[in-house]
């Protein structure tokens, strides 16, 4: 998703601003650019590309100011070209925006009836057009900011600038976060925390509807309804060398390589391993007259809800729905009276997700979120907050956030149980001890995964790729096959490993190569059945199993160290993603920015 920041500086704010947008860059993007107050003029550099495309036009043809507004652009509406990068600007006005305004067309109309013309085809151009014919109209620049905000429908982060307005910096949000920063005598804006690191720590988290003006000694807030407000001011504890590569080639490397540690602090804010029990946050309701779960997210996380159900079902025997997000809200769910919804997102911010949490707080539901962004929106609507400490993920393909989402779910899982008097004491010291020993497993499969490492030149060559695995494995074969196609643009594709006989397994041909996730019990004796199928139809078989007996059963294997059953989905998370990380350095894809794809999908 895009990336804002806004300076309201002493000094010239070019070369933080392009710092900020470094650190943005993990949103993904297309096409990037900042604009200036230049002694009172409004001055832009805007590139298609990566970001040093735009550093290179600053550098043959610099523009200097001390305030600046600057943007990594996602496209939505128009192409990735450079008439639809940000910033866009008028004589009068520069604006930055994240997010979709849903009837820019009207306004787009109503403009050129006024004789005002868009020439890209991107929603905020117009409503760039449509401020600076307010301030054209006489308005004063708040008051012109002010109408415009009051005409547009959708999501948005905004930041302004304005001619001649050199103590001035205007935002808003609506659906998409910002953050603002206070300096000592500058002010700042940033989509996240990670946008202002380095800028500053003191943050304030704008609400929904929230418009702000900014100068260098202030910061006013007017609400949804236009009432100056005091928002409370926040200490981030993010600072720019958090996103350093460190010796690690990619963002994804070094993330999955964190999980070790990761994982283990997660565990060590719910677990306590003298006795075996665990702790959740303060909720206003209690576990033990839950009756109804429903677990709602999009993508990686969703694979997480998927696996949880089957936690909290075979655990806490409590039913349990899964959902993804988009789909939600839209099929009028039959919600339980006193239900929980638990809402999963890495972010905090994915707009389809937040959408959902929104529909089921309506409701009247109990709502709980998992999130990895301390001060995400979702971290601030719901009730029930359960944090993921796995540290700012930069690589766009989520890692240690699902483990550590697999981690607290897992800890929830026999909080809940022992909460409903399912799992009485000895059997949670037992889980808590198999969650204790996740971090060192995980250690011992990142130490030594040289088979992995070795069929990722063949991986890289295939058109298709299947992943499957049956029982609480089938999430981990999807989650492996979108780790695999969001990386490497392989196309692959997880299955549940009974379902291959009724229909895919036509799909298999000395071409395919299929790997099945079968740790050893009885559970994967059916898998071995159905890879065995595969095999005898040429089918070229990759097995991640801790049975050494069948090391050599296959065409390929990844022999895993062996488990305690309950970790089992968190341990074989690991050579999933490390299969995938492999196979798309072997194709030499964008590991850490994959086209077309945003770490935070803040559009619907
Ligand atoms: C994960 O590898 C993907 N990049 C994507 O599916 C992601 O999991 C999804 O967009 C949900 O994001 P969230 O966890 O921030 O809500």
């Amino acid at each position: 998703m895009c990336g804002i920041i806004g300076i309201l500086g002493k000094t010239d704010t070019v070369p933080a601003m392009l710092g900020a947008l470094k650190r943005l860059e993990y949103r993904g993007y297309d096409s990037a650019g900042v604009a200036v107050l230049d002694d009172g003029q409004i001055k832009r550099r805007r590139e298609i590309g990566k970001l040093q495309a735009l550093m290179n036009s600053v550098g043959d043809d610099p523009i200097a100011g001390t305030s600046g507004i600057g943007h990594t652009r996602w496209a939505t509406h128009g192409e990735p070209t450079t008439k639809n990068a940000h910033p866009h600007i008028t004589s009068r006005v520069a604006v930055v925006h994240n997010g979709i305004i849903e009837n820019f067309r009207d306004l787009r109309d109503e403009l050129k009836n006024l004789g005002i013309i868009c020439e890209g085809e991107s929603d905020t151009e117009v409503i760039t057009k449509l401020l600076d014919h307010y301030l054209q109209d006489g308005m004063d620049p708040v008051t012109a900011f002010k109408a415009m905000i009051s005409r547009v429908t959708g999501a948005y982060a905004l930041a302004v600038l304005m001619s001649g307005e050199k103590d001035l910096m205007l935002g808003a949000r609506r659906g998409s976060p910002l953050v603002i920063g206070l300096g000592d005598g500058e002010m700042f804006f940033g989509s996240d925390a990670l946008a202002l690191a380095d800028l500053t720590n003191r943050l304030i988290y704008m609400e929904e509807g929230d418009l702000a003006v900014l100068s260098h000694s202030k910061a006013e807030i007017y609400d949804k309804n236009d009432t100056l407000v005091q928002r409370k001011i926040s200490f981030s504890h993010i600072s720019g060398a958090l996103i350093d590569r460190g010796n690690h080639r990619h963002f994804m490397q070094k993330e999955i390589y964190e999980q070790p540690t990761v994982v283990a602090q997660t565990l060590g804010r719910y677990l306590n391993p003298n006795t075996g029990t665990i702790a959740l946050p303060a909720m206003d309701f209690s576990l033990a007259n839950i009756s109804k779960i429903t677990l709602v997210a999009c993508g990686t996380s969703y694979y997480a809800a998927l696996v949880a159900k089957y936690w909290i079902e075979q655990y806490a025997h409590v039913s349990v729905d899964v959902d993804i997000a988009s789909e939600f809200r839209y099929r009028n769910p039959v919600y339980a009276q006193g239900g929980l919804c638990l809402f999963i997102s890495q972010s905090g911010e994915t707009a389809d997700t937040l959408a959902a949490l929104r529909h089921a707080k309506d409701a009247g539901q109990h709502v709980g979120v998992i999130v990895n962004a301390a001060e995400s929106s979702m971290a601030r609507e719901a009730a029930l907050v359960m944090h993921t400490h796995a540290g700012p993920e930069i690589g766009v393909a989520s890692t240690k956030a699902f483990t550590c989402q697999l981690a607290v779910l897992a800890a929830f899982t026999v909080a809940l149980g022992v909460e409903r008097s399912v799992i009485e004491t000895s059997r949670s010291r037992a889980l808590v001890a198999e969650l204790e020993s996740a971090p060192t497993l995980i250690s011992k499969i990142l130490s030594d995964h040289d088979p992995i490492i070795s069929m990722a030149d063949k991986l890289a060559s295939a058109r298709d790729i299947l992943f499957v695995g049956r029982g609480i494995q089938y999430p981990i074969a999807l989650e492996g096959a979108l780790k695999l196609k969001e990386l490497s643009y392989i196309h692959a594709e997880g299955y549940a490993a009974g379902e291959l006989k009724h229909g895919p397994i036509a799909l298999i041909d000395e071409h395919v190569p299929v790997i099945g996730i079968a740790p050893k019990g009885e559970i994967s004796k059916k898998t071995i059945s159905n890879l065995q199928e595969i095999a005898a139809r040429k089918g070229n078989v990759i097995l991640v199993s801790d049975d050494i007996s069948l090391s050599t059963e296959f065409k390929g294997a990844f022999i895993m160290p062996t488990a305690g059953q309950f970790i089992e989905p968190l341990v074989y998370a690991i050579p999933v993603q490390l299969i995938a990380y492999y196979t798309a350095v072997a194709k030499g894809t964008d590991v850490d920015q994959p086209r077309n794809l945003a770490k935070a999908v803040t559009v619907e």
